[in-house]
């Protein structure tokens, strides 16, 4: 009998960014900041602002159109869109949907998740479910946001570390025989705290004030839980698959501030020379930046084909998770 099973494998990666590049200095002449401190204390040195006509569907169609270029697929080939948001086009329906509608997918599953920085990963995992349980042969997996459509310009501890982008991949179901070592998606882990949900969240909602609402963050809260369960996150996957963490070739972290990046890196022994790092271009992008650091990694050369990837991510909910990926 031979050893078959249905892996889920990245068969494609790909990002979009809005043209308008928004520096700390630009931010400077309208908040009470200065580029020193936005740089000093996360790490950001720009972020990109979408257009006023552009909404989150727009920017993951981009990332999506590129994400199939890369995997060789066409629109036809896709039967689930999944898309990571917190900044949907409409209350309802989904984000997915105009996805699917503006790239011509002509059938198949389509679903927003909402778990804020962490959504991305709680979309793979999904995506991974519905491939290795057969019921699905290629999905989208995308993130996406225009953060900037909800920032309190009143508030320089949140309006100055946000940014919008997307950025998607298509996992693949293959029914090969195990390859050695195996690839695609290794081990995921996912977790939340609704008892943390007041350190970070948007103050406005269709059931409550019937408004968006705008970022409200204790920082120094979020900081601290970021590092301990980002850290535990890795922990968990590499144990989960058992392999050990020398072996992880790039860390691929949400990237919120340089500062927790760094203090995970150090808590887990990883060189720094292996953690991919955007957060100067692209600010915190929440559910996009994972996929949109991967992308980076990809496209300058870093991050090959059979490669160790571990992603994670803790962000509001508390909701955080990580995945390992042999790329
Ligand atoms: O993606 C979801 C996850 N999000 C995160 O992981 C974010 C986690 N938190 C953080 O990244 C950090 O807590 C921040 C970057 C948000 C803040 O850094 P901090 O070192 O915790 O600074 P702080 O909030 O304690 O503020 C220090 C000082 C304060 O002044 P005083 O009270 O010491 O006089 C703030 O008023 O910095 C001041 N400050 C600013 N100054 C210039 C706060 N924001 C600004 C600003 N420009 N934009």
């Amino acid at each position: 009998m031979s050893n078959t099973v249905i892996e889920s494998v990245i068969s494609g990666v790909g990002s979009y960014l809005p043209e308008n590049v928004v520096t700390n200095d630009d931010l400077a002449k309208r908040v009470d900041t200065s580029d020193e401190w936005i740089r000093s204390r996360s790490g950001i040195g720009q972020r990109y602002f979408a257009a006023d006509e552009q909404g989150s569907s727009d920017l993951a169609t981009e990332a999506a159109r590129n994400a199939l270029h890369q995997a060789g697929l066409k629109p036809r080939d896709i039967d689930l869109v999944i898309v990571a948001t917190v900044t949907p086009d409409r209350t309802f329906p989904s984000t997915a949907v105009y996805v699917q509608r503006k790239l011509d997918i002509p059938r198949g599953i389509a679903f927003d998740v909402s778990a804020a920085c962490a959504g991305f990963l709680y979309a793979l995992n999904i995506a991974h479910d519905f491939i290795r349980t057969g019921q699905v042969k290629h999905a989208l997996v995308i993130g996406a946001e225009k953060l900037s459509c909800f920032l309190d310009w009143e508030d320089r501890a949140t309006c100055v570390l946000f940014g919008d982008g997307a950025g998607a991949v298509v996992l693949s179901g293959t029914d090969t025989p195990t390859a050695d070592p195996p690839r695609g998606i290794l081990a995921t882990y996912l977790s939340a705290d609704g008892r943390l949900a007041d350190h970070l969240y948007a103050d406005g909602g269709p059931s409550t004030t019937g408004t968006v609402g705008q970022v409200r963050m204790n920082g120094k809260e979020v900081f601290r839980n970021a590092v301990e369960q980002i850290s535990n996150a890795v922990f968990e996957v590499t144990e989960r698959a058992k392999v050990s963490r020398h072996e992880i070739d790039w860390f691929v972290p949400h990237q919120a501030n340089i500062r927790i990046i760094q203090s995970c890196a150090k808590k887990l022994s990883l060189d720094e020379s292996k953690v991919i790092v955007t957060i100067d271009q692209h600010a915190n992008t929440s559910s996009a930046s994972i996929p949109l650091a991967l992308d980076a990694g990809i496209r300058d050369g870093r991050i090959k084909r059979g490669e160790l990837l571990v992603f994670a991510a803790l962000g509001g909910g508390l909701a955080w998770g990580s995945a390992l990926v042999r790329y």
